[in-house]
């Protein structure tokens, strides 16, 4: 049996992978902690998995790793300096598995439109978020733009290519710029996320859409996620869900 503790188990995430471990047969929901618990609770944990806050999370991982278990970070908002730093910080032998989305099907999506921009290069994502959401663009918007950006290379010498506006202040209804591409971001009621990316060759369109239809999509993402940690074959700070699925671009 693995022992799991999940760090922010009754939050909304939390409380889904605490579901998660429960239906698995090998796992063992071990402690589910929460902001009035000390964290000496996580000795004895095989996987501690953290779904807290972004000001919270390091302190997490530090004292899982201190008592020796392997981590999962849920936790939204660990920048490229901060998991550098993480890396730099790991022993010979354990294990950071940092999954900014949980969710399969997006995932695969953001794969996908890396391996179309090296043919179609002209691209630009539209994404629809729920109406409380707090930042645009979203993380995900963020990271596929990136993923586009750096698959097709060099666009400078190309027609056909969105023309971006540097400036915000000349067309700013023609997106926000991430490594080039065009995002533009709608916040609705009544809508989950979805995110279309919409790539233009010579005399045909391609979109690559995806939609979350509620919060199931995360389950079977988090469970893969437990079992690829859990694996003594896995060492070393590992980041996204594609690294997971071995399907990285
Ligand atoms: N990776 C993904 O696919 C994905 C998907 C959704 C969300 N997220 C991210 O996951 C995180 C949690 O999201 P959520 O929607 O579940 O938030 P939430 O419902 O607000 O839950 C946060 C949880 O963190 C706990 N917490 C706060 N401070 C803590 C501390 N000092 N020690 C221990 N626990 C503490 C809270 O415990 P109390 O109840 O005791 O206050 C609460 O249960 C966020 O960063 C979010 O952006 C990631």
């Amino acid at each position: 049996m693995i022992r799991v503790a999940v760090v922010g188990a009754g939050g909304r995430l939390g409380s889904q992978v605490c579901r998660v471990v429960e239906a698995e047969d090998d796992f063992e929901l071990f402690a589910r902690l929460g902001s009035k618990d000390s964290l000496e609770a996580l000795a004895g944990a095989d996987l501690v998995v953290d779904v807290t806050r972004h000001d919270v999370s390091p302190a997490v991982v530090a004292s899982a790793l201190a008592h020796g278990a392997r981590v999962v970070v849920g936790t939204s908002g660990w920048s490229a300096e901060r998991l550098a730093e993480l890396q730099d910080s790991l022993d010979e032998g354990q294990t950071v598995v940092v999954i900014p989305n949980f969710s399969l099907g997006s995932t695969i999506s953001t794969v996908v439109a890396g391996l179309i921009a090296r043919h179609i290069p002209a691209v630009e994502i539209v994404e629809t978020h729920h109406i409380n959401k707090v930042d645009s663009p979203s993380g995900t918007a963020i990271r596929t733009a990136e993923i586009v950006s750096e698959a097709r290379g060099d666009v400078s010498g190309l027609d056909g290519i969105p023309a971006v506006p540097q400036g915000a202040e000349s067309q700013p209804a023609r997106g926000h710029n991430v490594a080039g591409v065009p995002v533009h971001s709608l916040r609705l009621p009544g809508v989950l996320a979805q995110q279309d990316v919409v790539f233009a060759g010579a005399g045909e369109t391609v979109t690559l859409s995806h939609v979350t239809l509620s919060r199931d999509s995360y389950d079977a993402g988090i469970s893969a996620t437990l079992r690829f940690a859990a694996s003594p074959a896995h060492t070393g700070l590992i980041v996204g869900l594609d690294r997971v699925l071995g399907i990285s671009a």
